[in-house]
């Protein structure tokens, strides 16, 4: 087999998912990118590759994996693409709940079943951005909190069954990051230093998960800032009224 090694994440056309994937290519990577826009970012890299895929056609996933697993036998899998709508959950809408299940959800449990058999054949890893919403109750988050609760679970009970054949799981939580995330909020990340991650240190938590020795795996990292502060767009916060954030 090749001996450039390949890796695909999703959502790579920016935020943590653009991080993750100059993180890799610095690392010596093939990055196959998933996303549904990609701008002139890493367009004159030869070893990024951008795959034009909208996650939340779920049916559609099948065919591109078999376009990826036609040129290359991957050896690593990030699950990063993203989306959240956040407010009341009666204030939702049935699209934007499926959207976010699938994209946050649906996509990474297919994906990692189609692409398990390459992995366990290489060893390799699977690294699912979850967020700190998993691990707590989510105001205002409900939908997109269950969502990543999921995959959180999907990602921990993946690796007790996974983990005979040598392929490593690890789940990420990250808290606030500055990344254009919150654009559907009536909130988002503070502008101050210790108040928000950045993309590039979500990366380097994924960088130090890869970095550990074979036969030692990092099932869990939660990554946050020192403080929590959120900047609100518009509404005011009323008293004893929290905000489902990440
Ligand atoms: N920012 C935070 O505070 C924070 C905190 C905790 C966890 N997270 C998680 O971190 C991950 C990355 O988020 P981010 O902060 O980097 O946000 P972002 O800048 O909004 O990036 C989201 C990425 O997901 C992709 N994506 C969204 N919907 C998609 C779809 N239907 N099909 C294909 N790609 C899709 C976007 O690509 P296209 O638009 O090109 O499709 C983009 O590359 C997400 O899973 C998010 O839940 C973020």
């Amino acid at each position: 087999m090749e001996t450039i090694k390949s890796a695909v994440v999703t959502g790579a056309s920016r935020g943590i998912g653009l991080a993750v994937s100059r993180m890799l290519l610095k690392r010596g990577m093939r990055v196959y990118g998933l996303g549904r826009s990609f701008s002139t970012e890493l367009a004159d890299c030869p070893a990024f590759i951008p795959i034009v895929c909208d996650l939340s056609h779920t049916a559609r996933l099948e065919e591109t994996v078999r376009q990826i697993r036609r040129e290359t036998r991957i050896s690593l899998l990030v699950n990063n693409a993203g989306a959240g709508y956040f407010g009341p959950h009666e204030e939702l809408n049935p699209r934007k709940i499926h959207e976010m299940t699938a994209v946050n959800l649906e996509a990474p449990m297919i994906l990692t079943q189609l692409f398990l058999r390459d992995l366990k054949a290489e060893r390799g890893t699977i690294i699912n951005i979850s967020s700190v919403t998993a691990l707590q109750t989510n105001t205002h988050g409900c939908a997109y909190g269950a969502a990543k609760a999921g995959l959180t679970s999907f990602s921990r009970s993946l690796f007790e069954e996974v983990r005979k054949y040598g392929v490593r799981v690890a789940v990420i939580h990250p808290d606030m990051t500055a990344t254009d995330f919150y654009r559907n909020a009536a909130f988002r990340e503070s502008d101050e230093a210790d108040a928000r991650l950045l993309p590039e240190e979500v990366a380097e938590a994924a960088a130090w998960i890869l970095s550990q020795r074979e036969g030692m795996g990092v099932t869990e990292m939660t990554v946050r800032p020192q403080r929590h502060v959120i900047s609100r767009k518009a509404k005011k916060k009323t008293e004893g009224e929290s905000y489902g954030t990440t």
